[in-house]
C-alpha cells in the first residue's frame, strides 16, 4: 500500500493503477463502518484509494474541529490489512491553498435536516468531494448511510456536475447494543456511552411503530421523542421523519421515509437514521 501527500504524487500513482477505481473518502480515525466501505470497494474494484483529511471548512465556529480524532498509524496498519492500494493523506495548503475562492453548492438538499443546524456544513463537504472526485476521478464512490443526507446531496452534485462516477451508498454498521459506530464515540465516557444507546432505541421503536401499521409522522415522530425522553442525558436536537429524497419533512399518512435525529449527549453530538417503507 502506498501513502502519498501532493496531488501531483497522487496522479502519478493512480495513473499505473488498473481501472475500474474506487474511491474511499474519510476524515480518519477508522472504524469497521469505514473498512466495510473499504471491503465493498475491494470487492466491486480492481484498484480502491482511500483519502483521509479532517476537511476544516464542514465544521462550524464551534464545532469539535481541533479535537477531532486523528490516528493516522492506526488508520495505515488498518487499510493495509483491507487490501487498499493507495491512501491520499493531503495537507490543508494543499487542498486549500493561499487565495482559495471555489466552492461547491448543492442548493436546497443543503439546507435540510443536518444543514438547517450545522449552516455551512454541507458546503464544506460538497467542495471538498468535489475536489477528491477531481484529483481522483475515481469510477465509484463509497459513502455510508450513516450520514444519509450527505449521500443524498453528493448523489445530487454527482449528477449536476456530470461527475462520470457511480456514488455507492452502504449500509450503517453499528456496535452490538445498536449504537453507530462513529469517530465522535470516542468523546464519550462510559455513562454517556451506555446513555448514547438511546438513540438506535428510539430509531427501533418507531420502526417497530411502523411495522405494526402506524402511519402518521406525527405519531412516529412522538414515538422517537418518548423513548428519547427517558434518557436523561440525552438532549435531541431535532427528529424528524422526512421524504429520504427531497428530505422534506412529512406530516400526515407517510410510506417511505427516512426516520432521523441529532442528540447530544454531553458535548458530543450523534446523529443516526433509518430508512423504512423500501
Ligand atoms: P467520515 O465521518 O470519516 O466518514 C467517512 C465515510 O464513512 C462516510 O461516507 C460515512 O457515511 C461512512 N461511515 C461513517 N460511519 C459509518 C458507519 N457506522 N457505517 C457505515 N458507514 C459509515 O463523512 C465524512 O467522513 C466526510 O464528510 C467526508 C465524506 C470524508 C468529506 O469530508
Amino acid at each position: 500500500m502506498k501513502v502519498v501527500t501532493t496531488i501531483a504524487e497522487l496522479r502519478k500513482i493512480l495513473a499505473a493503477l488498473p481501472k475500474p477505481l474506487g474511491l474511499v473518502p474519510t476524515m480518519g480515525y477508522l472504524h469497521e463502518g469505514h473498512l466495510s466501505l473499504v471491503r465493498r470497494a475491494r470487492g466491486e474494484c480492481v484498484s480502491v484509494v482511500v483519502s483521509i483529511f479532517v476537511n476544516p471548512t464542514q465544521f462550524g465556529e464551534n464545532e469539535d474541529l481541533s479535537a477531532y480524532p486523528r490516528d493516522l498509524d492506526r488508520d495505515f496498519d488498518l487499510l493495509g490489512a483491507e487490501g487498499a492500494d493507495l491512501v491520499w493523506t493531503p495537507t490543508q495548503e494543499e487542498i486549500y491553498p493561499v487565495g482559495y475562492q471555489t466552492w461547491v453548492t448543492v442548493e436546497n438538499l443543503s439546507q435540510m435536516l443536518e444543514g438547517h443546524h450545522r449552516p455551512g456544513h454541507f458546503r464544506g463537504v460538497t467542495t471538498v468531494v468535489a475536489k477528491l472526485f477531481n484529483a481522483t476521478q475515481p469510477d465509484k464512490a463509497y459513502f455510508g448511510q450513516k450520514d444519509a443526507q450527505q449521500a443524498v446531496v453528493i448523489r445530487r452534485m454527482t449528477e449536476d456536475l456530470n461527475f462520470p462516477l457511480e456514488v455507492v451508498v452502504c449500509p450503517t454498521l453499528r456496535e452490538p447494543d445498536g449504537l453507530a459506530m462513529s469517530s465522535r464515540n470516542t468523546y464519550l465516557d462510559p455513562k454517556q456511552r451506555q446513555a448514547a444507546t438511546v438513540v438506535y432505541r428510539s430509531l427501533a421503536a418507531a420502526v417497530q411503530a411502523f411495522e405494526t401499521g402506524e402511519r402518521d409522522a406525527e405519531v412516529l415522530r412522538n414515538r422517537m421523542s418518548e423513548v428519547l425522553s427517558t434518557e436523561p442525558l440525552a438532549e435531541p436536537q431535532y427528529v424528524s421523519v422526512a421524504n429520504p429524497e427531497t428530505l422534506e419533512e412529512l406530516n400526515g399518512s407517510v410510506e417511505r421515509s427516512l426516520f432521523s435525529m441529532a442528540v447530544y449527549v454531553g458535548k458530543t453530538r450523534l446523529i443516526d437514521n433509518v430508512v423504512v417503507g423500501d
